[in-house]
């Protein structure tokens, strides 16, 4: 049943309320009236898009993706995927077009990884083959040997590992949604690490468009196409691309969020852009070499170790400029303060303009 609102997003929300029955846990510690989980949220999530939901525990994150998965029912207002009704798609339906990963995992401890991986292929009565095909491949796509791990419990399994499973028994019938809520939560710093890499890989080959929530603003710069900032009540304080939210947050809320370290993150999400450099020099021609694409930090660990304290800017190999530690102050004071107040929307912004 596609709705004649769709807006060509793939998820979309609409004045979307919800008040769990009875008194709220953790409303308003002595702030009056008991307030909803989600007060009144509308935004969407464009095709193909990973928007990263970030905002304090509690903030009624984890119930948004509930309800667009159809685990809890909104009080109010509608949710669309791919332009359907969650409320009223048929649920076998909603199970195929939506793939779900929670932080505890979830998996099964009876079963074995291949048959949790084949969950729901198994629900939808497919062969045993094609199943068996598909949790290979399924494997495979998340670094796990199928020939290795098929046939392991998930207590044989590390932290990482079982997330990894998690992912692959989300993305079984090739859903065109992925909801994730704090997937990466339970994993240790450096393994962590590498698995939003590795999931930042996967989602740029799959194309499925992705909602993670997480309250980790970290995890949020690094892994977004857009990021959704909310407070308490999952009211939006910001909807914008990582750099825009580091470098010009929209709320006093937003700017706490970003607030500590603000430099050191734009050196993660901010680029030089070709008025920051300066013009080659014959003293450049042992110079790094680094892509103006690469991110300001990528700039700045070249830099660190030339000898002459410059390095040379490429675009599509060819020369455009040098730059110095000066550059790279010139690019972050240009990210932060003067004249900046319009950035495009949409994908990932690297350079703002003037
Ligand atoms: N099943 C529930 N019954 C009653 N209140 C709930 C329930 N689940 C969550 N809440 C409350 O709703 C608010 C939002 O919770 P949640 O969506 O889990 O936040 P987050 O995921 O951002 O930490 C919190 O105040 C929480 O205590
Ligand atoms: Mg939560």
């Amino acid at each position: 049943m596609p709705s004649e609102t769709s807006d060509g997003s793939m998820i979309r929300f609409e004045h979307v309320h919800k008040a769990y029955d009875g008194a709220p846990r953790g409303a308003g510690a002595g702030a009056g009236a008991p307030r909803a989980a989600v007060e009144d949220i509308s935004f969407s999530v464009r095709p193909g898009e990973l928007l990263v939901v970030v905002g304090p525990s509690g903030c009624g994150k984890s119930t948004m993706l509930r309800m667009a998965n159809r685990l809890v029912e909104p009080t109010s207002g509608r949710i669309l995927v791919d332009g359907v009704d969650v409320l009223a798609a048929d649920p076998v339906r909603l199970r195929r077009s939506i793939g779900y990963v929670i932080q505890e995992v979830g998996l099964f401890p009876h079963l074995t990884v291949g048959q949790n991986v084949g969950t729901v292929p198994r629900l939808l009565r497919w062969d045993r083959a094609r199943t068996a095909e598909r949790v290979d491949e399924l494997l495979g796509l998340v670094g796990l040997d199928p020939g290795r791990y098929a046939r392991r419990y998930p207590h044989q399994l590390s932290g990482g590992e079982r997330q990894r499973v998690g992912v692959a028994r989300a993305l079984a019938v090739r859903p065109p949604v992925l909801l994730m809520d704090e997937p990466f939560g339970a994993v240790d710093p450096v393994g962590r690490r590498r698995l939003q890499d590795e999931f930042l890989k996967l989602h740029r080959e799959l194309g499925t468009t992705v909602m993670l929530v997480t309250h980790d603003v970290d995890e949020a710069i690094r892994m977004a196409d857009r990021v959704l900032v909310l407070s308490r009540g999952a009211k939006v304080e910001q909807l914008a691309p990582p750099l825009e939210v580091v470098a010009r947050p929209a709320t006093p809320a937003v700017a706490d969020l970003v607030g500590t370290g603000r430099a050191a993150r734009l050196l993660g999400v901010g680029h030089l852009g070709r008025r920051d450099l300066v013009a080659v020099g014959p003293e450049d021609r042992d110079a790094p070499r680094v892509d103006l694409a690469a991110d300001l930090g990528s700039v700045l660990a070249a830099l660190v170790p030339a000898a002459r304290g410059r390095v040379v800017l490429t675009e599509g190999g060819t020369e455009v400029g040098a730059a110095d530690a000066a550059a790279l102050v010139r690019a972050l004071r240009r990210l932060t303060d003067g004249g900046v107040d319009h950035v495009a929307a949409g994908g990932r912004v690297g350079t703002l303009p003037a």
